[in-house]
């Protein structure tokens, strides 16, 4: 089902967006791949066998790849909104982050992946309200729970962190009119809170050449 009409607005300022730089993004996929091969790896000192970290990194970074089932799209769709519909100058309130955030997530529009549920196709406008006009080329981040309450990257018994799930994760960037497109699923119930979709909006960021 494709609902088209359902129009999310987003209002921010500049302090939001840089008390939220979004951790990560500064790190080179071969630095993650190199801090991930270490703790994965506890038994080989990889500053003595120069040769076998070299071919470890590698390694990593194919399985990495290999590991991440959905090919990241780096082209979008035209948005159906092409204006931002509501353009309330105001400040929305930040609320709770949640323990449920992944940082670095693909840079894509789809965030589906395999993931069974009602698809909603989300236009979101990004409006900076000390100038009060649409925010262009911001990323605009979703994370979610699939249509039974669970997380992506988090295990469903003890809620641990394991990275192989990248479903409902991830966004894509504002086109010139401040609007970008994202689909994504529903989200269902979880314990203690309304069923909800997290969004992160960034000011300064860059896409690694892994996606
Ligand atoms: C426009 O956005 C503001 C701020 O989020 C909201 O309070 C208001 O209800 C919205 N108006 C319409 C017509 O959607
Ligand atoms: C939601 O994710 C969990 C954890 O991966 C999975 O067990 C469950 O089947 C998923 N729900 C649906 C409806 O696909």
């Amino acid at each position: 089902m494709r609902l088209s009409s359902f129009f999310a607005f987003v209002a921010l300022t500049i302090s939001v967006v840089t008390a939220h730089p979004g951790g990560d993004h500064e790190h080179t996929a071969a630095e993650r791949a190199q801090k991930e091969a270490s703790s994965l790896l506890p038994n080989i000192d990889l500053h003595v066998h120069e040769p076998i970290a070299a071919f470890e990194t590698q390694r990593m970074l194919k399985r990495n790849r290999l590991r991440k089932r959905q090919t990241p799209t780096s082209t979008a769709a035209e948005p159906h909104y092409s204006t931002i519909q509501n353009t309330t100058c105001l400040t929305a309130p930040e609320v709770i982050e949640g323990p449920y955030y992944i940082n670095n997530e693909y840079v894509r529009t789809d965030l589906t992946e395999d993931q069974a549920g009602v698809k909603i196709v989300l236009d979101i406008g990004v409006i900076d309200t000390v100038t009060c006009t649409p925010l262009p080329n911001v990323f605009v981040e979703l994370w979610g729970a699939n249509a039974t309450g669970q997380y992506g990257g988090f295990s469903t018994g003890d809620n641990t962190h394991v990275h192989t799930e990248t479903f409902l994760r991830g966004g894509y960037y504002t086109n010139a009119n401040g609007i970008v497109e994202i689909t994504t699923l529903y989200p269902g119930y979880y314990d203690g809170r309304t069923a909800h979709i997290h969004t992160m909006i960034h000011k300064d960021w860059k896409q690694h050449a892994n996606g």
